[in-house]
């Protein structure tokens, strides 16, 4: 058994999260409590922090061989999604945002449209810009609290893109795709020629009564060209390593991606990286069982006490992982009267529910409005951490609501 109940204290250690000097980028508040970047505050499984232990003992981190990774990967991924995976189809890559990166750089040409479903986790905008292709955004449906895939609007408005880029399931809402709903996206990209990469960076931690479906699995039917990238960073809370899997649905695509990679000299995993993914891929399966639902837990935790004692916020799906966001859309009226009467405590309009809840409530999350201009009335909650501190940042946020 795993005690998620006690949190990490990572402050004073080189955690971003912990950062007084990125909280208060953020919110205002140095010393405001942190619940934004995804990395959990707990602890990661017993045989990868051996293997951590056995490297850093060890003390020589030379160049490294991990022959069994792939083969550990499959593994993995048969045991949790019950998906097989061809090993001629797998290749690691630096991170994930690196490898969606290079794939974007690989399969699309410049001013090629790329669908992303908003809100969104920013990098991804940020990718497709700074990268000179063109971003077209999908808006998911927002019906009574919740965010659901809108398959006719998505039938038009999907029409001109070259790619469509998937994050499932999906940050930062933690929305939960269907199968049915993954098998329509693939079988019209396949009619239109369209690619579809899937970011399923959260996927092992789907919560309880929630099944994920990997795109590469689908694809195979549909016979569509994909790329699903997988990692282990959040699944195991080991982020910093900047570790991911892709999977491509031929071998061709597979090639060129290689090429492009090799060119830039990243194609082989670091030291630690390598020790501490096999371990995750092993022999961590227990943890991950016990994690999937101790978040569930505290996503059900914040629902029934925004619900009693916060009505004014409403947590949405929060299906999956450790970000959920919250709407906030009811005391934004509010909000704004107290940047009025008290500018010095705010940025102006920027990052406004951040600056009240890290000012007024000493609590960090990341704003709305980092997910995409129109999603400034939400804020998005990290609850990775001891029920007890999820506990400490409602009372806050409670506290601060009530004093508007
Ligand atoms: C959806 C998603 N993709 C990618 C990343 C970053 O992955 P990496 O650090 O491996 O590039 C994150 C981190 O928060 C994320 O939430």
């Amino acid at each position: 058994m795993y005690d998620f109940d006690k949190a990490v204290d990572r402050s004073n250690t080189s955690s971003i999260k912990w950062s007084k000097a990125a909280i208060k980028a953020i919110c205002g508040n140095e010393n405001a409590l942190p619940y934004w970047v995804a990395d959990m505050d707990l602890v990661t499984s017993k045989a990868i922090h051996n293997a951590m232990m056995k490297s850093a003992n060890f003390g020589v981190a030379g160049y490294a061989e991990h022959p069994n990774l792939t083969n550990d990967f499959i593994s993995f991924v048969f045991r949790k999604h019950n998906w097989a995976v061809d090993k001629n189809s797998v290749t690691y890559s630096q991170g994930l945002l690196h490898g969606l990166a290079l794939a974007l750089q690989t399969f699309t040409k410049k001013g090629d449209g790329v669908l992303i479903m908003y809100p969104t986790y920013a990098p991804f905008f940020d990718m497709t810009r700074k990268n000179e292709r063109r971003v077209i955004e999908y808006d998911l449906g927002y019906k009574d609290g919740l965010f659901y895939f809108d398959k006719e609007r998505y039938e038009r408005e999907s029409r001109d893109a070259k790619l469509i880029l998937l994050c499932s399931p999906h940050n930062p809402s933690g929305l939960v795709f269907s199968q049915e709903e993954i098998e329509f996206i693939l079988t019209l990209a396949k009619e239109r020629g369209q690619l579809v990469f899937s970011d399923e960076i959260h996927a092992d931690l789907v919560h309880p009564g929630n099944t994920h479906t990997p795109l590469g699995k689908l694809s195979e039917k549909t016979g569509t060209k994909s790329i699903t990238f997988m990692a282990p960073s959040k699944t195991f809370n080991i982020a910093g390593e900047h570790f991911a899997m892709a999977i491509f649905s031929d071998r061709d695509m597979l090639s060129a991606f290689k090429r492009e990679q090799q060119k830039l000299y990243l194609d082989s995993p670091g030291f630690f990286i390598g020790e501490i993914a096999e371990a995750a891929y092993t022999d961590s399966d227990e943890e991950n069982r016990e994690l999937c639902e101790y978040l569930s837990g505290n996503a059900a935790f914040i629902r029934s006490y925004l619900e009693c004692e916060i009505p004014e916020i409403k947590l949405v799906n929060a299906n999956a992982s450790f970000v959920a966001f919250l709407d906030c859309s009811s005391i934004l009226d509010k909000v704004r009267k107290d940047r009025d009467k008290n500018p010095e405590l705010y940025d102006g309009d920027n990052n406004l529910l951040a600056h009240f809840f890290g000012m007024r409530a000493g609590i960090c999350m990341n704003d709305g409005s980092w997910f995409g201009k129109k999603y400034s009335s939400f804020v998005r909650l990290n609850y990775g951490t001891s029920r007890e501190m999820v506990k400490v940042a409602l009372d806050r946020m409670k506290k601060a609501v009530r004093e508007l």
